[in-house]
C-alpha cells in the first residue's frame, strides 16, 4: 500500500523512529532548554532505543547554539 504525507505548515519528518519524535518535536524540546539528546528523549518521555537519532539531535542542538550566538552578536 503506498501512503501520501500531506504536509500542512510543520515538517512531517521524523528524527526519531524508534520513538516516533518529529522534527518539530525535537526543536520544541531544544526551545524548552534541552542541551542534549538525553534531554530531548525526557521531554518526550522516551528513552533512546538504537540511538541512530543521536547525532542528528546533537547537530540540531549545535546549530540552534550557533544561531543564538549569532543573533546576540
Ligand atoms: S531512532 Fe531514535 S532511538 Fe532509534
Amino acid at each position: 500500500m503506498r501512503m501520501t504525507i500531506i504536509q500542512r505548515g510543520a515538517s512531517p519528518l521524523y528524527v526519531c523512529n524508534c520513538n516516533g519524535i518529529r522534527e518539530r518535536e525535537v526543536r520544541a524540546a531544544i526551545d524548552a532548554g534541552a542541551t542534549r539528546p538525553a534531554d530531548v528523549f525526557r521531554h518526550k518521555g522516551c528513552q533512546a532505543q538504537c540511538a541512530k537519532c543521536v547525532c542528528e539531535m546533537r547537530q540540531m542542538i549545535q546549530d540552534n547554539r550557533e544561531a543564538l550566538a549569532f543573533a546576540a552578536e
